[in-house]
């Protein structure tokens, strides 16, 4: 009988090499073909950057969890390998959930991922088990390990859930493997546990890294633990967040917290916390170090909430974020796209101080794959403009809006006419810090758009569907402003 895994791997066969690429985005990560969901497995391997996702092939919502693989040298080119997990044995028979990886030092990959089990109760009711499972391979083969689950409710802290007990992140420091985990507490709240083994296969529980206390959201999804210049970092995705004025939002959100590690008592002490994306469409990052050392973030740019609207008919849902460099500037962490994508930049169109206050185009500034950064500053000395303005992806019908308000300096992006036909949430306003001038980055793809503001201070993305015939940019003010233009169109 044909495996799981073979299954697959067939279907992908079958379905892969009818792509269209005018379906797909450019230089985005989608499955190609079915559903897709968090970023797993980012990671160095002989050289190469991997990147396993969840993955359900046969359909474009959400089933039985496979891994799906891809694998890079740029971060900008995805070599698209063969499906890598298939849910296939006892403790994974309902899902191979997240998880991450790392290379042995044998030479082989290691695969840490959470093993999901349904079991119905009497009531009809269907409860999840959750364990630790790893698999080992080559690169494209991977074989689960014989004595799956490593990590079970008995290594739990008391309390702790065995139905929320999830995504771990593995790395090795200081001549041992760690992996941090969720798990939600005895308060019901989300904890992150640390977890370690002297050789990746046999593992213990260490200590509770750190706690939610009910505080940010409930169940902490996707951690992922670092250290950055000198501080550690640890990002979560937060279910069931409440939004705190415009930090976070509502349902499934993206938390940082920025702090010092006690390696004595492996806890985590909090200095900062802020949102890591404020757009609609970002979850369950994971970052890897990059053979030169940066810190690269990658997410599952969508939405849970609008994981049911699809709009065209394509063969795929859901698509990754363009990969991030990290860094940390007073205290708070800092995005910017990777630095490869510059080398794709063509046709520069730039223009200096031009004096905007009614609707203006200007030659040569339109398109859809595009790398723009637009400086705004006021263009009267005495009186600051009311809004500044910049439109993207317009036709007559459609336009997505980013808009400056300098009185209570917030950004507001507004997706209403980007081809949605849902009423789904749309507008999205967020802080940002008041400057002498304000630097936005916007990056755009087929079904996206990533905005950056003041060289990465804040990150925003959004998933949108306007046609690419809806190619123009505009800018405006109320008041006045003055603005420098450097735009490129992004070739892979
Ligand atoms: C987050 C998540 C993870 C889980 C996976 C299942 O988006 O809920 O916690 O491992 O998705 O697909």
């Amino acid at each position: 009988m044909k495996t799981k895994l073979q299954k697959a791997r067939d279907f992908e066969n079958k379905y892969l090499k009818h792509l269209n690429p005018a379906d797909q985005p450019r230089f985005h990560v989608t499955g190609g073909v079915g559903w897709i969901n968090d970023p797993n497995g980012f990671s160095v391997y002989k050289g190469e950057y991997h990147l396993f996702f969840q993955y359900y092939p046969y359909d474009t919502k959400w089933g039985t969890m496979h891994w799906g693989h891809v694998k890079t040298n740029d971060f900008v080119h995805w070599e698209r390998l063969p499906c890598a997990l298939a849910p296939d044995e006892y403790p994974d028979k309902d899902g191979c959930f997240s998880g991450s990886a790392t290379e042995l030092p044998d030479g082989r990959q290691l695969l840490m991922y959470t093993g999901n089990r349904n079991t119905r109760r009497k009531n009809g009711s269907v409860v999840s088990t959750q364990t630790q499972c790893l698999a080992v391979g080559d690169g494209i083969d991977y074989v689960k390990y014989e004595h799956n689950p490593v990590l079970d409710a008995k290594d739990l802290p008391e309390g702790g859930s065995p139905i929320d007990f999830r995504d771990p992140k593995l790395w090795f420091e200081d001549g041992k493997f760690w992996a941090v985990v969720g798990n939600r507490a005895a308060d019901k709240s989300g904890s992150i546990l640390l977890f370690e083994s002297e050789n990746g296969f046999e593992w213990r529980f260490a200590s509770v890294l750190a706690s939610c206390h009910n505080q940010f959201g409930k169940m902490w999804e996707c951690p992922d633990f670092f250290e950055l210049e000198g501080k550690h970092v640890l990002l979560t995705s937060p279910q069931d967040m409440t939004s705190m004025g415009l930090e976070f939002h509502p349902g499934n959100s993206t938390l940082c917290i920025i702090g010092r590690y006690d390696r004595e008592k492996l806890h985590l002490m909090r200095d900062n916390t802020q949102t890591v994306d404020y757009g609609t469409d970002f979850y369950a990052m994971q970052t890897l170090k990059a053979k030169d050392g940066r810190r690269i973030m990658i997410a599952w740019m969508q939405s849970w909430e609008t994981s049911g609207c699809k709009v065209q008919k394509l063969p795929f849902f859901g698509q990754m974020s363009l990969p991030r460099e990290l860094t940390i500037r007073d205290g708070k962490l800092i995005q910017n796209p990777v630095r490869e994508i510059e080398s794709f930049r063509k046709t520069k169109v730039s223009y200096k101080g031009v004096m905007i206050t009614d609707e203006t185009n200007l030659q040569g500034v339109s398109g859809r794959f595009i790398d723009m950064t637009v400086t705004v500053r006021p263009g009267n000395s005495r009186q600051m403009y009311r809004y500044f303005k910049l439109n993207v992806a317009k036709d007559g019908e459609r336009v997505t809006t980013i808009r400056h308000k300098p009185e209570n300096n917030t950004i507001r992006v507004d997706r209403s006419r980007s081809g949605f036909p849902h009423d789904i949430v749309n507008v999205r306003d967020f802080p940002i810090t008041a400057k002498d001038e304000l630097k936005l980055r916007i990056i755009m793809d087929r079904y996206s758009l990533e905005l950056f503001v003041n060289d990465g201070e804040q990150a925003a993305s959004f998933v949108i569907y306007t046609p690419v015939t809806a190619d123009s940019i505009t800018f405006s003010a109320d008041g006045a402003a003055i603005i420098d233009v450097e735009k490129y169109d992004i070739e892979v």
